[in-house]
């Protein structure tokens, strides 16, 4: 039986060049969806999870990262004034406990292998989960929660795993599988943004791992990969070579938040399930349908 996993990273230091102008001076991980910052739903999915430390590695123009998830005494006050008490108890339930959140900076956009070396001297000798805010997923039970019951199983690295349509795999780390082990998902090769012709299987990495400290390690001494990035996925190959990786098929709805046609499918996705918008968004966009 492996240790609770406490520790969680959260790269956030991407340039979010897919949304500008909205991006142009607010970070692509404090978009909404509904009526909650991508990064937050990631920083619940952990806590859900049990970790109780969340280190962001973050780059310019993220401040406004680093506000949100701290007191807001002028907001405090006036919603007090007005008596606005499940305003209070919402942003009272979301705020971490002091000291539960650090920040470190990406300096150069070396890609997400680089940001998470980023966070070596935070993470230690301690294993760790890493949430990438753009995936969101729509589920009972939180996606590294579903990880983290096979973490603490079989120690090791656990990642998170979903199926696209062959012809998207280009877009993702693939990863290809012991077909032999019914019990677990036996990770045997990796490869990032393959050619579809040469993909493995369409199991992509779908944006949630659990890792080894030694990762970092052999972040420090990755070459360039894909797209000219230092990539985690091929960090972690060499990893396999002297630890397991299993798998872990994600059970829920997942969003790639880092396209439009992602963005806006989380959004209704989400409205339709939200308990204050859902019943009349549903009668809205029935409505917009029919024109
Ligand atoms: C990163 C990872 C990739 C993973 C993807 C999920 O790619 O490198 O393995 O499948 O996130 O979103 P990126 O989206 O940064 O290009």
């Amino acid at each position: 039986m492996a240790n609770p996993i406490k520790t969680a990273v959260f790269p956030v230091a991407g340039l979010g060049t897919r949304f500008l102008p909205a991006t142009k001076a607010m970070p692509k991980e404090m978009l909404t969806v509904v009526d909650k910052p991508l990064i937050q739903y990631a920083v619940e999915e952990a806590k859900e999870a049990g970790v109780e430390h969340f280190i962001f590695v973050t780059g310019r123009n993220k401040n406004i990262i680093e506000d949100h998830f701290d007191r807001q005494y002028e907001l405090m006050n006036i919603l007090k004034e007005k008596n606005k008490i499940d305003q209070i108890s919402i942003l009272e339930h979301d705020l971490p406990s002091a000291g539960q959140t650090s920040f470190t900076r990406q300096q150069q956009p070396l890609g997400l292998g680089h940001a998470v070396w980023c966070a070596r001297h935070m993470i230690g000798k301690e294993p760790f989960a890493l949430l990438l805010p753009d995936m969101m997923v729509q589920s009972e039970v939180g996606a590294l929660k579903q990880m983290t019951s096979q973490y603490e199983k079989h120690g090791n690295n656990v990642v998170g795993l979903y199926e696209v349509p062959h012809e998207d795999v280009y877009q993702y780390g693939v990863v290809k599988i012991d077909e032999q082990d019914p019990g677990q998902i036996k990770i045997t090769d990796m490869v990032e943004k393959p050619k579809i012709e040469d993909a493995p299987t369409n199991l992509m990495i779908m944006g949630r791992y659990i890792l080894q400290p030694e990762i970092m390690m052999l972040l420090g001494t990755q070459n360039k990969g894909a797209g000219g990035e230092i990539q985690l996925t091929d960090a972690m190959l060499k990893l396999l070579e002297f630890q397991g990786f299993s798998g872990v098929k994600i059970d829920g709805k997942l969003f790639d938040c880092g396209s439009k046609l992602g963005f806006l499918s989380a959004n209704v996705s989400f409205a339709l399930e939200h308990p204050e918008v859902g019943t009349d968004f549903r009668n809205a966009i029935k409505a917009l349908l029919k024109n």
